[in-house]
């Protein structure tokens, strides 16, 4: 039953013997790299491996090309098939790491042809993801990627803990050290591998310099050469002061001479261990960060230090985070606002990175709260190439306490239009490059994952990381064809697992917005430290600037240009003019952008205080069939990931109660203004 864990949806449960007899029998496999570190290897091994269990056929990986194959799955580059068999011409253009797939080529074999060896590897999981849902049907087509950079990045610390982790110690470190068992890595790479995400940052981007020991190069060397028969690539976060605290340095000014050559020799030394490095992850002048503004030099000369000492080295780059705020802002003045800070600090800077440097851009102006707008930096850069952030680790949704269902939000900031120069300026278009003609650019998510035998703390979560890898490569797949994807390949072809749970996620998100913050106010958690759990008076009062200014009798952010921070300013001006005027600014983001009165009417004609009270109510009872519809998938599904996830959604309901208690007498304590019906604070004030 553990071993079901950590398949996640690459499971291969076999098909009923009707199914598995109809499918014809392949005769051998043929690899075109026989290298057992290629990824093209390894996709044999896994072909091998997913026959053997979804259809029971035993399958020897043999033969070549120059004979004459029939009925053989072939997998290789385009280019290595091509130059024994000459080319196809109906194999279109493919961009990096797409692949072409045909399953009734010549001679009754299956083509898996990829670009390069990832995109074999990726066509060899299609094949038998498409198998293992039993779809047999014949395909003869091209895949690929809308993004070349398709990252997730990890918060492990060289302790074995993960920052935001919730799914116990990490794969990769313990004790100061890289570890020795890399079978988790494998496993892990494997995962990534199937959805197409073709990186992985190993560390937190608080970073330790302590990466750069001698025992850690050479761990860094083992995560790499475990990962890359895979296909996946690693990079490494940096701590900024390096120089200064790791190298003996009296400095780590960006523009000392030694510095930089500090890093050019550190880079060298990391390259000589991992030849592929994907690059560089960088979090600086954030959160007590130290960074280049400590040096009184721009956010873009530290970029460059980096971005130059990767430069010989290939095709690797700086990921510089711009998560850059003053998380000692002061409350007191109404303008002030950290949703500003990612414009204020880098569209100055538009002109001035290095062209290997990507600007890593956390998809909503202040902290993957249950609701915000899409960054406005996102429409801010035009020469300075972009990369999205998503968190798939459920931070402010629950820690995996909760099941939050994320794709229909990533789907609403994608299909955001931002209207850069009164354009059509969708953000899916915007970070695949197309619309600004970058060069590269993409995806990255947050993922924090951990030892634990489900990864991620909640078997239903995995779900998030396989919508991130099936979104960063086709931003259009649509939420619900994902989650029934992966519902067959996670649990079974079952259609009352399929029904179940697509409906309990795609209800996950606006229920969980419900009972934890509306109309754009943010997830009411506890912001000091857990982020978690109902704090709605923990939002205010502090430097972190998350605020909500809730007072006696109004509540909400005043982000107008004419009377707030000017926030809605920073959006291109046909979206800035929606967001500045209170009647066409959305309901879900009212709090978000305006200071109103618990009376103010919404559109709906509801105040904001009814509102909040009966989101609360709906959302919390909503949370209750959770668990009763879980219920029907008892004997459909094995007994341990059963009982597992129902004691997840029971906890789950329990808890959303608790957040509706919580938040309702907060509000009603503040405004004194009591429910319309009834409900709340009634053993208080009546
Ligand atoms: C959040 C999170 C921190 C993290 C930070 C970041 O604020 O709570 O733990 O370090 O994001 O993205 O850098």
């Amino acid at each position: 039953t553990i071993e079901t864990g950590l398949d996640g949806w690459l499971r291969y449960a076999p098909h009923p013997a009707e199914t598995s007899n109809s499918y014809r029998a392949i005769s051998n496999i043929i690899v075109l790299n026989k290298s057992k570190t290629s990824p093209v290897y390894t996709a044999g091994k896994e072909v091998q491996d997913g026959l053997r269990r979804i259809l029971g056929q035993k399958i020897e990986i043999s033969g070549e090309l120059s004979g004459t194959p029939s009925s053989s799955v072939i997998i290789g580059t385009v280019e290595a098939f091509s130059s024994t068999c000459g080319k196809i011409p109906e194999i279109p253009e493919l961009k990096e790491d797409g692949f072409w797939l045909n399953t009734h080529a010549e001679n009754d074999c299956v083509h898996i042809l990829g670009e390069n060896e990832r995109g074999a590897i990726y066509g060899a999981f299609e094949y038998l993801m498409r198998l293992a849902q039993g779809n047999l049907n014949h395909v003869k087509s091209a895949s690929n990627p809308s993004a070349p950079i398709r990252w997730v990045n990890q918060w492990d610390n060289l302790d074995g803990s993960i920052e935001r982790g919730y799914a116990g110690p990490s794969i990769f470190f313990r004790n100061g050290e890289v570890v020795t068992d890399m079978t988790r890595v494998a496993q892990f790479a494997r995962l990534l591998s199937s959805i197409r995400l073709n990186a992985v940052v190993v560390n937190n981007v608080n970073a330790n310099p302590k990466l750069f020991s001698k025992t850690n190069l050479d761990g860094l060397r083992r995560i790499a050469d475990t990962m890359r028969p895979w296909g996946v690539r690693i990079g490494i976060s940096l701590y900024f002061d390096s120089p200064k605290k790791f190298g003996g340095l009296p400095t780590s000014d960006p523009l000392d001479p030694a510095v930089n050559d500090w890093w050019k020799d550190i880079t060298a030394k990391v390259y000589e261990k991992v030849p592929d490095l994907v690059g560089y992850t960088i979090k600086a002048n954030s959160e007590g960060q130290p960074g280049p503004l400590s040096y009184n030099r721009t956010l873009a000369d530290g970029a460059n230090m980096f971005a130059r000492a990767l430069k010989p080295y290939g095709d690797g780059v700086v990921m510089y985070r711009a998560f850059v705020y003053n998380h000692h802002l002061d409350e007191s003045v109404w303008t002030n606002d950290r949703a500003n800070a990612a414009v204020d600090y880098f569209k100055e800077l538009d002109d001035q990175f290095e062209d290997n440097v990507i600007v890593q851009i956390k998809w909503g102006p202040i902290d993957f709260q249950v609701r915000e707008p899409p960054s406005p930096l996102l429409a801010n850069l035009r020469k300075t190439k972009g990369a999205i952030e998503f968190q798939v680790a459920q931070e402010y949704l629950g820690q995996q306490s909760h099941y939050v269902y994320m794709a229909p939000l990533w789907r609403e900031i994608l299909d955001y239009d931002m209207r850069i120069d009164d354009k059509p300026s969708v953000i899916r278009d915007i970070v695949s490059g197309e619309r600004l003609n970058w060069s590269r650019s993409g995806y990255t998510a947050v993922l924090n994952i951990g030892s634990d035998s489900t990864w991620i703390g909640h078997h239903l979560s995995m779900s998030n990381l396989y919508a991130y890898g099936r979104l960063a490569w086709n931003p259009l797949a649509s939420s619900v064809s994902i989650i029934q994807d992966w519902a067959r390949l996670t649990f079974g072809l079952n259609e009352t697992i399929i029904d179940t749970i697509t409906k309990i996620s795609m209800e996950s998100w606006p229920t969980y917005e419900k009972y934890s913050g509306n109309l754009g106010i943010q997830t009411l958690c506890d912001i000091i430290y857990t982020h978690y759990g109902p704090s709605p008076g923990s939002q205010d009062g502090n430097g972190w600037g998350q605020w909500t200014r809730a007072n006696a009798h109004s509540i909400g952010m005043d982000r107008t240009v004419a009377t707030g921070s000017g926030n809605a300013g920073q959006y291109p001006p046909e979206i800035a003019a929606i967001y500045e005027n209170i009647e066409t600014t959305p309901d879900d983001l009212l709090l978000w952008f305006h200071h109103v009165p618990y009376t103010h009417r919404l559109k709906s004609g509801k105040t904001v205080i009814q509102h909040f009270y009966d989101e609360h109510y709906e959302g919390a009872a909503h949370a209750q069939t959770f668990p009763i519809e879980w219920a029907k998938l008892e004997g459909l599904i094995d007994d341990h990931r059963f009982k597992q996830t129902a004691f997840k959604l029971q906890y789950q309901a329990g808890h959303a109660l608790v957040w509706r208690d919580s938040v309702n007498n907060f509000y009603f304590g503040k405004s004194k203004i009591p429910d319309g019906k009834n409900r709340v604070g009634n053993h208080i004030w009546r």
